[in-house]
């Protein structure tokens, strides 16, 4: 099966594994699971942007990235607005795809198996970034335009849940 095929499957599953619910969290488990079953991809999970836990926010008010739902290694909690992929894709307001993170200034190493990623912001209804969600990949240059628009639109269909 090509990539194309198994992200259209993995799309139509993931719309019925979400209608009709309403919990964020459920919703991005059950997600970041079917995607990272289907796909076989290394580390796949979402951070939600939270309020600071301390009063010391800088850049974006007080607020910060804060692990989710995911499959995979334990990984990194807090990632600040702007540093590392995530918090790039978060500040940027747009999927990247770094095909190798070595070359990514400031990449948050959670694990340093990992070697290419892709991160999709996840928008609220009115247009602001609620989540991303986070791919790794153990292979250098995994990910590519497939990935990014099939992964867009999964995320697409989250933002009035999360
Ligand atoms: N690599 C990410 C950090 C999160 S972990 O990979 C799960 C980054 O630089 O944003």
């Amino acid at each position: 099966m090509s990539k194309d095929e198994r992200y259209q499957l993995l799309t139509e599953q993931i719309r019925s594994l979400i209608e009709g619910e309403t919990d964020g969290v459920a919703v991005m488990a059950n997600v970041a699971a079917a995607i990272h079953e289907t796909m076989g991809f290394f580390w796949t999970g979402f951070y939600r942007v939270l309020p600071k836990a301390q009063p010391q926010g800088s850049g974006k008010g007080d607020t910060e990235l804060v692990l989710g739902p995911f499959q995979g290694p334990v990984a990194c909690i807090h990632i600040p607005f702007g540093r590392g992929v995530c918090g790039s894709a978060w500040q940027q307001k747009k999927s990247l795809v770094v095909p190798d993170v070595e070359q990514f200034p400031g990449h948050i190493a959670c694990s340093s198996l990992s070697r290419s990623e892709i991160v999709v912001p996840v928008y609220s209804p009115e247009g602001e970034v609620v989540a991303v969600l986070d791919i790794d990949s153990k292979e250098l240059a995994t990910f590519d335009d497939t990935d990014r628009r099939y992964l867009e639109a999964i995320c697409g269909l989250l933002g009035d849940k999360i």
